[in-house]
């Protein structure tokens, strides 16, 4: 994973990502944490296509970096039909979308899924969403098909991929997408309800206070500290501080200052006003 310590003007350093080498993000801790805003702040500046699986529908719920879409009207089921059903999305055509919004060559989508609870296969849904990177053996499907480094970020990741119930075709993402230049965005509150791979893949921890013990012993087995001193560190981050662990080679664990989420709205890589027009009216239907 490409990575790098930043500060600007404000002398707050934060930890940036390479976008072209895809890296795996897991954030945790209690409610109003900061926990979203961190996955926030590495999706906003992302600059290829990038989508967010909203499942509380509290990311963006203006649409102020992401056009709310429904890709469940383009899922085909097989006609072979099993149970649960198979899902299949098809690659967007990102060329069609650009167009359609008048959009020029290079003008990537930063989308919002937030899946419908009342089908009771979201999960399928998302997944196939999410889709599959191409291979060597044949074309992918979905958003990760796309066959170009994409972002996705799935809030809420312990609904999506609790322990025992991760969605078939996530559980090859978690494993091989990095490859495909995938970054992953993962968050929510319970280190220990979701399935190990999404901690153990991980490249970056965010560890916001997580008052937890059982949490707090899941985190304790992938940082360079003991339990106590885990402990000790959570106890005492200021408010929105966190825990950032990064994974190997390095193995390092840094106390950071919370997020200046004054700089947020700079950093997307299309510049607020661009984004913004852009996506302004589209949301109409929702
Ligand atoms: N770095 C920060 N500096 C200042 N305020 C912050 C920071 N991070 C978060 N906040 C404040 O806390 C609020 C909640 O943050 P966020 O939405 O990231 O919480 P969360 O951990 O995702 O909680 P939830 O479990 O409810 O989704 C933000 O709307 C913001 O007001
Ligand atoms: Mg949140």
């Amino acid at each position: 994973m490409g990575g790098r310590a930043s500060s600007e003007g404000d002398g707050v350093v934060t930890f940036e990502l390479d976008p072209d080498t895809g890296a795996y993000l897991f954030a945790c801790g209690h409610k109003g944490a900061g926990k979203s805003k961190f996955a926030e702040w590495y999706f906003r500046s992302y600059p290829y296509a990038r989508l967010v699986i909203d499942s509380n529908s509290d990311v963006d719920p203006e649409g102020r970096f992401t056009e709310w879409i429904d890709p469940a009207i383009d899922l085909v089921a097989p006609a072979s039909q099993g149970r649960p059903p198979v899902y299949r999305c098809p690659v967007p055509d990102l060329g069609a979308w650009a167009a359609s919004r008048g959009g020029e060559p290079g003008y990537f989508p930063s989308w919002r899924y937030e899946p419908d609870f009342s089908n009771a296969h979201w999960r399928y849904v998302v997944d196939a969403v999410m889709g599959e990177p191409p291979t060597r053996r044949g074309a992918g499907s979905g958003f990760l098909g796309l066959g170009q480094p994409v972002a996705v970020w799935i809030d809420e990741i312990g609904e999506f991929d609790p322990v025992g119930q991760t969605p078939p075709k996530f559980a090859q993402v978690l494993h091989k997408g990095r490859h495909a230049g995938v970054t992953l965005i993962m968050s929510g509150p319970r280190p220990k309800g979701v399935d190990p791979l999404c901690l153990s893949q991980a490249d970056l921890i965010a560890m916001f206070d997580t008052p937890h013990a059982l949490d707090r012993e899941r985190l304790a087995e992938h940082v360079p500290v003991s339990r106590t001193e885990l402990d000790a560190l959570l106890d005492n981050l200021e408010e929105h501080g966190y825990l950032l662990f990064e994974g190997p080679p390095s193995r390092e664990l840094s106390i950071m200052a919370p997020l200046p989420l004054e700089r947020l709205e700079g950093r997307e890589p299309r510049g607020e006003a661009d984004s913004a027009m852009s996506f302004a009216g589209q949301d109409s239907e929702h």
